[in-house]
């Protein structure tokens, strides 16, 4: 898999993702997910350097100018409920991009510390020969982007495969390499080294779902 931490360079991405994690800031829930749509616009800016282009020529009043722009036909697919905020900044770059909604939450049968992966709610388009971004702003153990992912064979085979997360944990972001072909790619604004046992990314952000939307209660 190619690996694209953006965190490896400085930019302007590091004051939102400063943001998001700071305790204080994040009590503003619209600036929660205001910043995580403008770190989902970043991540999807670099990641169309790597798209196929084709020239195409347009009239401007004084004349015609050849342009190369995106071939793709992209498939945005996020993850519900935390996913809704990246997949509107993403959404804002990708403006024609056919789009798909999945639920996975974690499922705690037993103990707070193990959890399988549900995945309930799935709406997609034929993502035969597309491009198909997938979207899960937290990487923690990789388990709901594998999840989803299978969830999605019945769609069709995408051409090509781009996941897309704001922060993951080292342990997530071997799960997914080990788990995806090697042309997939991975955007990722930071990778963090730890998990909590309670799954929790370290130093992380929190529950991006409850900062974005509000407490939701356990089922
Ligand atoms: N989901 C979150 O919202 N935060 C984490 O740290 C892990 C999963």
């Amino acid at each position: 898999m190619h690996i694209h931490n953006l965190s490896e360079e400085n930019s302007i991405l590091n004051s939102f993702i400063s943001e998001i994690r700071d305790a204080h800031i994040q009590t503003d829930r619209m600036r929660f997910r205001r910043n995580i749509e403008r770190i989902g616009e970043v991540l999807c800016y670099e990641m169309s350097k790597t798209l196929d282009y084709a020239t195409k020529t347009v009239k401007t009043p004084l004349g015609e100018s050849a342009t190369e722009l995106y071939q793709e036909e992209i498939v945005l697919c996020s993850i519900l409920r935390a996913g809704v905020p990246l997949h509107n900044g993403l959404l804002n770059y990708f403006d024609d991009a056919e789009n798909a909604f999945i639920s996975a939450y974690r499922h705690h049968k037993h103990d707070p510390e193990t959890f399988e992966i549900i995945v309930e709610y799935l709406a997609c388009p034929s993502l035969e020969g597309k491009t198909l971004i997938l979207a899960d702003p937290m990487l923690a153990t990789g388990q709901s982007m594998v999840a989803t992912f299978e969830a999605l064979k019945p769609f069709g085979t995408p051409k090509k495969i781009h996941l897309v997360s704001i922060i993951g944990a080292q342990d997530g972001v071997d799960f997914v390499d080990d788990n995806f072909g090697k042309d997939t790619h991975l955007w990722i604004a930071a990778i963090d080294q730890t998990l909590s046992d309670k799954g929790y990314i370290v130093p992380g952000l929190g529950d991006a779902g409850d900062l974005a939307f509000g407490k939701k209660l356990q089922h």
